[in-house]
This record gives structure tokens, C-alpha cells and sequence, in this order.
């Protein structure tokens, strides 16, 4: 599709850590990623606390910008839901209001839009409750809306329920359905590899900033290629110190 925000390509692209120092040795956080997302699948990021997914996921929405290599992409509307939303001191709908606005669509479509996309998320009784309000799983439904309200080609979410319950979870599995079902590339990270198996069709796996893997969901938990993803996939510990290799907690391997 000319024009599409899809595939989006990351070719060759290193991030190093900018701590402010001018002479402070750059540390590598994301190593030499090469990574090509094509319009469909439902892309799952995994890996352990650290692995770099959340910079990946930065990287890819042009949030940060590579210390080498190039993200590539077409015009088309991408948007992101953080782990932990920030919401407008103003009430539900004007927060979906406000990301409209940014995106330049007229006053006149704006009011049917919101509508939608809060009976849509469950939030159309709380539309003008201060938004401060919500409990943590509706703030995190809010912030769905609010990206969905702008009918992103590409949504990328970091870990989208890291901190709700199994139903608070549920409802925003559902959306996640629902959302892709509309013709939303979903890219998203998760730590739960329950959530993994519910809605990848296709798993990277990254570990101390490399991609070691990138594979259709059923060959990725049943067939996993790379060894640390086998004992990632197994619940074994991964860890590792600065400067010595990856290695297995000894306690948990088998
Ligand atoms: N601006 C920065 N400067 C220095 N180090 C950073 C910076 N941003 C991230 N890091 C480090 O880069 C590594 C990867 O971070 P990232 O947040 O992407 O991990 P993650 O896979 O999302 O982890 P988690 O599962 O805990 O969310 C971590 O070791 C983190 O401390
Ligand atoms: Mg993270």
C-alpha cells in the first residue's frame, strides 16, 4: 500500500545510553537490530526485566532516534500506550478530545468520534468524570482510547497491563482483539508469556539488547531456535553480570 506506515524496517540500529556526560563511556543498550514488521500479525516483544524492550518499542515509534542505523516507515499514523498512562487533569472525553485536536481533525467530527471510541472501551457512563478518577484499569482503557480514537495503522503498547488484575487484564485483551480486528498492526511488549501465548502470531525474543529471535507464535513456544529463549519460555531465571556472558540462575536450570 503506498503511503502505509507499514512494514516498518529497523536496520542496523544501535542505541547507546546518553547519561549526559559528554566523556562517560556510551553504554550499548540496543545492539545492532535488524527487524522488518509487516502489516497483520499481532507482534508480541519478549524478554527478561532490562532486555531492552521498552527501547525498542521507543525506537520504533521515532521517540528515540538510533546512535546508528536507520527506522524506516511510511506516512501513515502510528500511536503508543505507556505502561503507566498520564492522564489530563480534564475529564474522559476531553482527554480523547485533546488527542484529536492534536492530530488536526475538525471540531465537527470530533464529538461522534469520542463517542464511539468510549461505548467502544467501556467507558461511555465515565465520559465526563474527571479523568483522575478512574480506577488504574479504566485510566489504562482511557489511554486505549484515546490511541484508538485517531485509527493508528500502527499501535504500539508497552506492557498494557502490567499492573491489573486477571480482569482488568481481560478487558483490555479484548480490546487488543478488537483494535486488530479494525485493521491495527498491534506491537506490543508483555513479561506475563500467558499474555504471550493469548495474542502473539508472531514473538521476537530480546535479550541484553539483541534480538535473538523473531518467529511465528507457534514455533516460537514450541520450537524456540535460540537456547535462551528455550529456558525463557521454561520460567528459568536469566541473568547475567556486565561484562561475563549470558548465563542460567544454576538454582533454576535443569
Ligand atoms: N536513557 C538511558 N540511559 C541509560 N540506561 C538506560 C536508559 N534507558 C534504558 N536504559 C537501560 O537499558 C536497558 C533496557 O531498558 P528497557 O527499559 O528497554 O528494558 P525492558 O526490556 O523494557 O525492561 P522491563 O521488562 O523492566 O520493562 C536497561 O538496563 C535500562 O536500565
Ligand atoms: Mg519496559
Amino acid at each position: 500500500m503506498p503511503g502505509s506506515a507499514l512494514p516498518l524496517t529497523l536496520d542496523g540500529v544501535w542505541y547507546h545510553s546518553t547519561n549526559g556526560r559528554a566523556r562517560a563511556p556510551k553504554m550499548p543498550l540496543i545492539k545492532d537490530l535488524n527487524v522488518r514488521l509487516t502489516a497483520g500479525p499481532r507482534t508480541v516483544v519478549v524478554g527478561p526485566n532490562g532486555a531492552g524492550k521498552s527501547l525498542f518499542l521507543r525506537l520504533c515509534h521515532g521517540l528515540l532516534t538510533p546512535s546508528q542505523g536507520t527506522v524506516a516507515h511510511g506516512p501513515g499514523v502510528q500511536a503508543m500506550v505507556f505502561q503507566r498512562p498520564v492522564m489530563l487533569r480534564r475529564s474522559v472525553r476531553a482527554n480523547v478530545d485533546y488527542a484529536l485536536t492534536l492530530h488536526r481533525v475538525p471540531r465537527g467530527e470530533r464529538a461522534a468520534m469520542i463517542d464511539a471510541v468510549l461505548t467502544k472501551t467501556g467507558l461511555g457512563r465515565h465520559a465526563d468524570a474527571p479523568a483522575r478518577v478512574l480506577s488504574f484499569g479504566e485510566q489504562q482503557r482511557l489511554a486505549i482510547a484515546r490511541a484508538w480514537a485517531l485509527r493508528p495503522e500502527i499501535l504500539f503498547m508497552d506492557e498494557p497491563t502490567a499492573s491489573l488484575d486477571p480482569s482488568a487484564t481481560h478487558q483490555i485483551e479484548e480490546l487488543i482483539f478488537a483494535i486488530h480486528a479494525q485493521g491495527t498492526k498491534i506491537v506490543m511488549t508483555t513479561h506475563d508469556l500467558g499474555q504471550a501465548r493469548r495474542i502473539a502470531d508472531e514473538v521476537l525474543f530480546l535479550h541484553r539488547g539483541r534480538l535473538l529471535e523473531q518467529a511465528p507464535a507457534q514455533q516460537f513456544f514450541e520450537h524456540p531456535g535460540n537456547d535462551l529463549a528455550q529456558a525463557f519460555i521454561r520460567g528459568d531465571l536469566l541473568w547475567w553480570t556486565r561484562g561475563r556472558g549470558p548465563r542460567r540462575d544454576p538454582k533454576h536450570s535443569r
